[in-house]
């Protein structure tokens, strides 16, 4: 049998897949010292702590509440859940996403494309994964579009206060100051809105109400808070990940350029084999049988959402890319019923899965459209990195217009 993987160690880091493999054959329930918590790696064992409701999200660490100056989704459970869930749901739904901010996507795409259109290089991550998702979040809350900087830095202390483990003073510093400049700036605006509702999603944060509850300043700051970190790593992840994926496999990049309507099934397959969001915390109520044994009460369990949707009980050739693989619904992507799990399962399922599917969509077809050649700048693929979320840190890029 071989050694127990460790979760906190640098080959862990550097490529957690065959660690992955190793627990889920040997260890699919693992008491992890390091971190106190248990390992879930079987893709049955994970599906179920996201669905059955004794999995509770009371431990939702990661410093969520401090970075985002208040309680969020995530952590929450029950009817708070619910209610909570119900308020901002409605804005991320299709008919909302095609009528009201899809325009919004188009043109941000269409900007950030346009700023380095005539380059023969660029990395793709710097120029356009880590902008665009904040862009398109900034200008449906419907603020100022000359903020879109001052965002992207709020964006990136709130991110590296979230990931902080290493409890850098400078880091939870910086991470503070961003959360009550972002409060500041919000509370004139949220007055504002209030008196004089618009179209935009600040609007209807403000207006919405279910069962009498109704969000106030605090609570809608948090959640414009998380929006920055939950829709925008994962989404600059993502976008990231789907062009690495692709330019690694010529063929199915060619594919895709044939034939835009096989971005979704892009998409869902590159989040299946590289989830941009590897690690979720849940806590049992009470002790549950699991595949590889019982987890008692109140443990923190870690479930590997990297390992699950590579289980060979789940799909064949799990560590191949495939985007035509027959074990995985494209459409199905953006809802609970996901076949893979980069968005969760169950009550606590990705609000933002249709409008990250929508980024995706938008930007991958002008990216290809602007650039009839692409390749690797360095001439082979880069690696990930990141242990909690995982993606390239770079994507430099030969570009090239005239397809020869
Ligand atoms: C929840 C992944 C994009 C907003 C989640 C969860 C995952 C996830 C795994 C479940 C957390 C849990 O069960 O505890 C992703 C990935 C994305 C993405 C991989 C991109 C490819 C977005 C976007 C938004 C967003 C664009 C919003 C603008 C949220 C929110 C929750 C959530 C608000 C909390 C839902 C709840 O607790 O009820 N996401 N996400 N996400 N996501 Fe996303």
């Amino acid at each position: 049998t071989p050694e127990a993987p460790d979760i906190l160690s640098p080959e862990f880091a550097a490529d957690p897949y065959p660690a992955y493999r190793i627990l889920r054959e040997h260890y699919p329930l693992l008491h992890h010292k390091g971190t106190d918590s248990y390992l879930l790696s079987r893709y049955e064992d994970v599906a179920r702590a996201f669905r059955d409701p004794v999995f509770t999200t009371d431990n939702y660490t990661w410093q969520m509440e401090p970075a985002h100056g208040g309680r969020t989704l995530p952590q929450m459970s029950g009817r708070e859940h619910a209610v909570r869930r119900a308020l901002v749901a409605p804005a991320f739904r299709g008919r909302e996403l095609r009528e009201t901010f899809l325009p919004v996507i188009e043109r941000n795409a269409r900007e950030l494309i346009d700023a380095f259109r005539d380059a023969e290089e660029a990395d793709l991550v710097a120029r356009f994964a880590t902008r665009f998702p904040i862009n398109v979040i900034v200008d449906m809350l419907g603020l100022d579009r000359a903020d879109h900087d001052r965002f992207h830095g709020w964006y990136g202390a709130v991110v590296a206060f979230l990931s902080n483990l290493a409890q850098d003073p400078a880091v939870a510093a910086a991470g503070r100051r961003a959360g009550e400049e972002l409060a500041a700036y919000l509370r004139p605006v949220l007055r504002e809105r209030r008196a004089a509702p618009g179209d935009d999603l600040l609007s209807r944060l403000c207006a919405a109400e279910v069962d009498g509850v109704r969000m106030n300043d605090q609570d809608i700051t948090a959640f414009v808070s998380l929006l920055l970190s939950a829709g925008g790593e994962t989404t600059d992840k993502a976008l990231a990940l789907i062009f690495r994926n692709l330019l690694a496999h010529p063929d199915q990049l060619a594919a895709v350029r044939a034939d835009r309507s096989l971005i979704p099934a892009a998409f869902a397959e590159t989040l299946r084999y590289t989830p941009p969001v590897q690690m979720i915390m849940r806590q049992p109520a009470a002790d549950v049988t699991l595949s590889g044994g019982t987890v008692p009460a109140g443990a923190t369990v870690i479930c590997l959402i990297g390992a699950a949707n590579r289980d060979p009980g789940h799909y064949t050739r799990p560590d191949s890319f495939d985007i035509f693989r027959t074990d995985l619904n494209p459409a199905s992507a953006c809802s609970a019923a996901a076949e893979h799990v980069a968005f969760g399962l169950g009550r606590h399922f990705c609000v933002g899965a249709l409008l990250a599917r929508t980024e995706v969509e938008t930007g991958v077809g002008q990216l290809l459209d602007a650039f009839p050649v692409m390749a690797f700048a360095d001439g082979t693929a880069p690696d990930d990195a990141g242990v909690f979320t995982r993606g390239p840190r770079h994507l430099r890029l030969r570009l090239g217009r005239d397809a020869q």
